[in-house]
């Protein structure tokens, strides 16, 4: 018999689970699981301990610290010159992942369909069910002969919407691809949301991590999105602090409720030390946000080079910390194969990307797989020359 609620029963163990402890059995270098193996900067870890010394130790105000509010709001007035009021329009929650699930459950009613990129960031989908939603998925496609980037099909997009299209979720920069959305397609998908009365959730966690000539855009601050659109980030990426788990929503007042009538009940408030730190740390100078981005652009290439020796064909991503690699040159079963036996014979742990997909489109990622590059230069180097032993190990097959 089993207790499992209907509404959780059907989730997958998730594919780091498995991957993370197939690398340790191993002993692979971890190219998984999406976090730092380096902490952020010394001022920040210290402005944590000064506030747990100085006894912020008790229940932060449930929407947030005012502090960290305010530096939400500048931080965004700085970046993108958007007006952000830290009492009315920002919610700070545990990690960006409860900001996506209070969302779609302040937003989405039983039956509501929300529109979803394959592949997709896990929790999205996730959430959505929890909600009683239903996700009507958008492929997008790898850089092609016409395309240098991934990609969607304007066609593709328009058709998902319909009468009961409640939300679109626009990830950018874009955790598996690396994809960085342009201004022409936010603005199409803009203009369904406004012909179809559609909100947009913009789960903009990789926002630091962008290499030009790529841009961030910030999806609120294109034309006529401020009064639909949800903003998502979080300062593990920026500050490579994953595991203090504090995220932000931003949205107008009438948005940004939705959130916070959500929050209250999941979380209440998150950690008072790690917001006092944080708040911090979206103070710091242009300069540390120009040397995160120089930091992984170097770390980017190194590991795209490291791939294509080994006979990996990398999309170079234009921002977050992720690569996708076509393996088809090694023609394996499908992606899940592929990426155990990269961890188990080559001792380089990846992850079959075909968890981002819906069921219907899984197989269009048999020949990919995911490497992450937020790792240290040294580690980076030992899978380099892990990997460039692939074509060998792979003709014993
Ligand atoms: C696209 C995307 N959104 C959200 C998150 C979760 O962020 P947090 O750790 O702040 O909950 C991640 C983490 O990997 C991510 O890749």
């Amino acid at each position: 018999m089993s207790w499992l609620s209907r509404r959780v029963a059907g989730f997958p163990t998730t594919v780091f689970s498995e991957f993370s402890a197939l690398a340790t059995r191993h002993k692979a270098v971890n190219l998984g699981q999406g976090f730092p193996d380096f902490d952020g900067p010394d001022e920040i870890k210290e402005a944590a301990c000064r506030a747990i010394r100085g006894g912020v130790n008790q229940y932060a105000v449930g929407a947030g610290a005012q502090a960290l509010r305010g530096a939400i709001a500048q931080h965004a007035r700085r970046f993108y010159g958007q007006e952000v009021d830290p009492d009315t329009m920002v919610t700070v929650t545990s990690g960006a992942t409860e900001a996506l699930f209070d969302a779609v459950m302040g937003l989405v009613d039983p039956g509501d369909e929300v529109i979803v990129f394959e592949p997709f960031y896990d929790s999205y989908v996730a959430s959505i069910e929890m909600a009683g939603g239903v996700a009507r998925f958008v492929l997008l496609r790898p850089p092609d002969a016409t395309h240098r980037a991934w990609w969607f099909d304007a066609a593709e997009l328009e058709a998902a919407f319909g009468a009961k299209t409640k939300l679109v979720v626009v990830n950018t920069p874009h955790n598996p691809t690396g994809k960085v959305y342009t201004r022409g397609e936010l603005e199409l998908i803009g203009r369904l949301c406004e012909r179809h009365g559609t909100a947009v959730l913009a789960d903009e966690v990789y926002e630091h991590i962008v290499f030009s000539p790529a841009r961030h855009l910030r999806v609120a601050t294109l034309p006529g999105m401020a009064e639909r659109t949800l903003t998502v980030s979080s300062a593990g990426k920026s500050f490579s602090f994953t595991g203090w788990k504090i995220g932000w929503a931003i949205g107008l007042p009438a948005l940004r409720q939705a959130v916070q009538q959500a929050h209250q009940f999941v979380t209440f408030a998150s950690a008072a030390p790690l917001q006092a730190a944080v708040s911090e740390a979206l103070a710091l100078p242009d300069a540390y946000f120009t040397k995160l981005s120089a930091s992984y652009r170097a770390k980017r290439d190194r590991l795209v080079a490291a791939l294509s020796a080994a006979g990996l064909t990398p999309m170079a991503p234009e921002g977050s910390y992720f690569v996708m690699a076509d393996t088809s040159r090694y023609a394996f079963e499908d992606d899940f194969a592929c990426c155990r036996f990269l961890t188990r014979e080559a001792g380089v742990a990846a992850i079959p990307p075909s968890a981002f997909y819906g069921e219907a489109h899984r197989r269009e990622a048999r020949h990919l797989a995911r490497f992450a590059f937020c790792k240290t230069d040294a580690l980076l180097d030992e899978a380099a020359t892990r990997l460039a032993r692939l074509p060998e190990l792979a003709s014993r097959r």
